[in-house]
Parts: structure tokens; sequence; C-alpha cells
């Protein structure tokens, strides 16, 4: 996919909220940023702890920045690493993103331009999901 200037824009944005990512440990940068379906954008970094496995990956801080600010869906993440290939969501990131918008459009690329694609549901088949009441 060609991406569009809406891509564009999250693109960018992924690839500059790497250069926040805490990560001592690992020294991986990946960097998030999707957009709501009210259009506004949202940006997570991963921020690694200590203690291990208190990290928390950049998918999952945009989303927690997402639903914070009281936005419950989103039509599209652009993901941002330095590896070849880029980094694909983990199982644990693509649980969360599939809570609010199994539809929205996955987006992970470098800076080779390598891209990986795909719908949350295409990435996270027969994710898991509560009635909501
Ligand atoms: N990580 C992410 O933030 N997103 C991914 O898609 C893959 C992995 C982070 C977790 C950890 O801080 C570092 O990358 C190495 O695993």
């Amino acid at each position: 996919m060609t991406p569009n200037l809406e891509w564009l824009e999250l693109i960018e944005q992924a690839r500059g909220v790497a250069r926040n990512a805490y990560v001592p440990f690992s020294h991986f940068h990946v960097g998030a940023a999707l957009r709501t379906v009210s259009g506004k954008v949202y940006v997570g970094a991963n921020i690694e702890n200590s203690s291990y496995p208190m990290s928390r990956c950049a998918e999952q801080s945009a989303i927690q920045s997402m639903a914070s600010s009281g936005e419950r869906g989103f039509t599209q993440i652009a993901v941002y690493s330095e590896s070849s290939p880029p980094a694909s969501p983990c199982g644990g990131c693509r649980q969360v993103l599939f809570e609010f918008s199994p539809e929205a459009h996955i987006y992970c690329f470098n800076d080779k331009g390598e891209v990986l694609e795909g719908t949350v549901k295409e990435f996270l088949p027969h994710g898991f999901r509560l009635e909501q009441g």
C-alpha cells in the first residue's frame, strides 16, 4: 500500500516518538501512532522497567493514551522500529488492539522501506472479546 497523507502523518509521528522510548535494557526503540475514529492522533513509545515484566510496548502505550483520553476506537496504527524486518506487534499487543478495533489497519515499517501490514483481525485471528453489556 502506498501511504496516503493520513498514513504519512502517523508514520512521521511514530518515528518521532520512538526517540522517547525508555529502553535501557533492550536498546530497541519502538514508536506507535494511531488515529481514532474521531480523527485524533495518539502516540506511544516502549517504556521498559528494571522489573522486566512491568515493561510496556509502544502499541500498548498508544492505546492507553487513547483510552485514558476517553476515546474508544481507532482506524489505523503505524508502528516504527529500526529492525529488519520491522517489529510486528507482540501477541499481547495484538489482543490489546483487538479489544478496541479489530478492523483497524496496522502498518509496521522501518527506515529501509520494509513494511508489514494488515488488519488487527488478520494479525490476531479469533481474538478474544467479551460481549459488552
Ligand atoms: N516492543 C514494542 O514496543 N513493540 C513491538 O511491536 C515489539 C517489541 C518492545 C518491547 C521491549 O521494550 C523491546 O521492544 C524489546 O522487546
